[in-house]
């Protein structure tokens, strides 16, 4: 006769048991697995949980802002938030290569999170947000090749900590109810995909601060647009991407020569296949509408009417 009540209980016990007195820590990455670990193991140990929240500056419009106001201010948790945007820019200066990118990312969140846990003392415990599907898949060697997948939150190398793992035999979607469970709000546990690179792979190439905002800029109209027409929970993931060409257009009395922004937006079961999202075009019209008005440097929009295959969902 399981719940999610019971699971819930049951959980808190046993970290309890486990952690004792001692201190954990956990790496928040913003998305929907270690917020449920954090705000779970808040409710079973309160202040000996220390969270580390790593800005790379490659999150989308107000994300970091709504981490932090949900699970710190909300929730209460001793979050200490690290604004790594600089770090994170400096090392992605000049480099194109989407792999190269995608280690870089990688290594240097593995290396703000070490520098940061470094400065705290006497902690036994790493929480990590692994679902029964991280378990299963790490178990085998099939897992994307095509992309080297980094996801934020791996574990420092050279640290030795004894995990904690409460979600380790959940599902996603299981993990959403007990995220609702917990009260994480809607939009948070309901939230699309998210790469752990972030908007560093939607800018195609080199990664600049001007790029980054425009991608940014152009993600928040559609996100809002999406959402004004009732699409967002229909719509698997959607996006927009910066692939860096410009292109003559005309604006009042003048010729332009600007930014093309690609919107991506595809229907899937895992994203492992996906096709291309069906949205009315009255709806992309004024999505393209808005987003040449709003965003500067921007005069030219263009859907992508690609499946995966031959495709993939990001660009890069
Ligand atoms: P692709 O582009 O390979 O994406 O069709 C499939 C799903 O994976 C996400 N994705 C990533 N997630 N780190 C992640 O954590 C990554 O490096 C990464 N690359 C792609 C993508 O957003 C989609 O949901």
């Amino acid at each position: 006769n399981w719940s999610m009540d019971d699971f819930i209980d049951q959980q808190i016990q046993k970290i309890r048991d486990t952690v004792g007195d001692k201190k954990v820590l956990l790496g928040l990455s913003g998305g929907v697995d270690s917020s449920v670990v954090g705000v779970l193991l808040h409710k079973a140990i309160g202040t000996q949980l220390t969270s580390i929240f790593v800005d790379h500056g490659l999150l989308r419009k107000n994300e970091a802002d709504q981490v932090m106001d949900s699970l710190a201010g909300k929730f209460g948790l001793n979050i200490i938030k690290v604004d790594a945007k600089d770090r994170f820019l400096s090392k992605l200066a000049g480099v194109t290569d989407p792999e190269k990118k995608r280690k870089i990312i990688g290594n240097e969140f593995i290396q703000v999170f070490n520098d940061e846990a470094q400065k705290l003392k006497g902690i036994d415990f790493l929480a990590q947000g692994t679902l029964y599907t991280d378990v299963i898949e790490s178990g085998t060697s099939t897992a994307q090749t095509i992309k080297s997948h980094h996801n934020v939150g791996g574990l420092p190398k050279d640290m030795h900590f004894k995990l904690i793992e409460p979600l380790r035999t959940l599902f996603k979607d299981e993990t959403r109810q007990l995220g609702e469970k917990l009260g994480i709000p809607h939009e948070l546990v309901w939230r699309q995909p998210f790469p752990g690179p972030g908007l560093g792979i939607r800018v195609i190439g080199e990664v600049t601060d001007e790029k980054l905002k425009i991608v940014r800029d152009s993600d928040w109209v559609l996100r809002d647009e999406i959402a004004k027409n009732g699409l967002d929970e229909k719509i698997w993931q959607y996006f927009t991407v910066l692939p860096g060409i410009r292109s003559v257009g005309v604006m009042g009395d003048g010729r332009t020569y600007d930014y093309t922004i690609g919107i991506r937006a595809v229907t899937s079961i895992d994203g492992m296949t996906a096709d291309f999202a069906k949205i009315p075009w009255d709806v992309l019209q004024k999505i393209s509408v808005r987003i040449v008005n709003e965003v500067d440097h921007v005069n030219r929009v263009v859907y992508d009417i690609t499946s995966k295959p031959p495709a993939t969902i990001e660009w890069e």
